[in-house]
């Protein structure tokens, strides 16, 4: 087992993936862009994205096998960051991918093979997931790799029926899951108990195209689209509870700790989460700011301004005063850096975007807090749990303070905004959010 502050996890578990496909006749990809070619998406939102015309038949592939460990970013579920073991915005994403070459099959043993022979898993913790209709994946896991039925579980579309979006490549999945407590037996096993498994391999087979209509055609070839979590196969090897302590994202923890003058270990519940999203938000604003994104008050540089400004509240959640960004940045840069350079090179422009970013929405913050204490104050006399559209519209209006924020701040004390109101109030401002 590797240990936490191994410096040369991160790019052991990234290399042992690229090595061992590119073993077997995969070639070695650099990571996309943050930034789509694909109109359709803001931002990478998984491994597979950049090959998705090939997937389509619209372009030719230049290999019929490649492997990437490539950046992703997903913000359909920020508001679990922090609070769960393995919520992200940012990650990355190691895969293997055939363009009509290999399909089930091979694709499945190994997986099998890289999980249990190269980073050594043992066999008896590890669970599989198949598409409920999938009797061939099923019957690839039992017959030829020997897993025990028990531990194969069939799962419906919503778990197991893998597609990027509304529209375009999608196929039936299978997925590897690590079993924490395997001292509980395979009697009841329920894949979405997430203290006891966690999912780290998604093996999906991609064969068909969706139209807007949810009509599947076939596509010309089975192709294989794969994810490994690298958060979570660190999280695994390491031995740590949760991804935000693995090496990735530790480091930039420990230095926001520091600043605020307190250690992680001794830090009560609150302030670990605030610390997580720290951890995790200033990856992911720097990876964005690197690949030439900035912030705005629309599409992905509205994704980016949000997540600095919420980084900037949670650092003052934590008792840090004056800027702090730019510091807590330069660790993740310096993580970065030996896997991707570029980062580096960019350190000046994602620093100085950064502190502008932060100057301008410090004096947005305090004064927005203040008011809305008092917004919250009224209500908890009113005994009311909801804030009103109107109030929320003026702190936004007026006072620039973001809806997302009134509704994470009210939530944390109970009350809800009443989004309908807000809108109702300045309807042309919610394109904005
Ligand atoms: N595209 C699949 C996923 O994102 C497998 O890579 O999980």
């Amino acid at each position: 087992m590797t240990s936490l502050h191994n410096p040369k996890i991160q790019r052991e578990i990234r290399q042992i993936f690229l090595d061992f496909y590119a073993a077997r006749g995969h070639q070695v990809l650099p990571s996309a862009s943050l930034v789509p070619e694909d109109p359709t998406v803001l931002l990478t939102i998984a491994g597979m994205l950049p090959f998705k015309p090939i997937f389509l038949g619209q372009r030719q592939a230049e290999f019929p096998r490649a492997t990437t460990s490539q950046k992703c970013i997903r913000t359909n579920d920020i508001e679990n960051v922090g609070r769960t073991a393995r919520h992200h915005t940012f990650f990355e994403m190691l895969g293997n991918f055939s363009f009509g070459d290999y399909f089930k099959e091979k694709a499945i043993a190994w997986a099998w093979e890289l999980s249990t022979e190269v980073y050594q898993l043992p066999p008896e913790r590890l669970v599989v997931s198949v598409f409920e209709e999938d009797d061939e994946a099923f019957a690839i896991w039992r017959d030829q790799i020997g897993i025990p039925p028990r531990r194969i579980i069939r799962m419906g579309a919503k778990d197991n029926f893998w597609e990027s979006g509304p529209t375009g490549p999608c196929g039936p999945c299978s997925e590897i899951y690590y079993d924490f407590h395997p001292e509980q037996g395979d009697d009841h096993i329920d894949l979405e108990d997430d203290s006891r498994f966690i999912e780290f391999y998604n093996l999906v087979f991609m064969q068909y195209n969706q139209d807007a209509e949810g009509k599947l055609t076939p596509l010309k070839a089975k192709n294989i689209d794969t994810g490994m979590g690298l958060e979570r196969m660190a999280q695994i090897l390491q031995q740590v509870p949760n991804n935000y302590e693995t090496d990735l994202i530790f480091p930039i923890i420990k230095t926001a700790a520091q600043l605020a003058g307190i250690t992680y270990a001794e830090a009560d519940e609150k302030t670990k989460v605030s610390l997580k999203v720290i951890g995790d938000h200033v990856r992911a604003v720097v990876h964005m700011i690197a690949d030439e994104i900035h912030a705005s008050n629309v599409g992905r540089g509205y994704i980016l301004r949000r997540l600095i400004r919420r980084v900037v509240r949670h650092g003052r959640l934590i008792g840090i005063e004056g800027e702090f960004i730019a510091q807590v940045a330069e660790t993740a840069i310096a993580l970065a850096e030996p896997v991707y350079p570029h980062v580096r090179q960019r350190a000046d422009q994602i620093k100085a975007e950064l502190e502008r970013e932060e100057y301008r929405f410090q004096k947005t913050l305090e004064r927005g807090v203040k008011l809305l204490e008092k917004v919250i104050e009224r209500a908890q006399q009113e005994k009311t749990n909801l804030i009103s559209g109107h109030d929320a519209f003026v702190l936004y209006d007026t006072y620039g303070f973001p809806l997302e924020l009134t509704q994470e701040i009210a939530e944390e004390q109970g009350l809800t905004v009443d989004a309908k109101g807000f809108a109702a109030e300045g309807p042309d401002q919610m394109d904005e959010l």
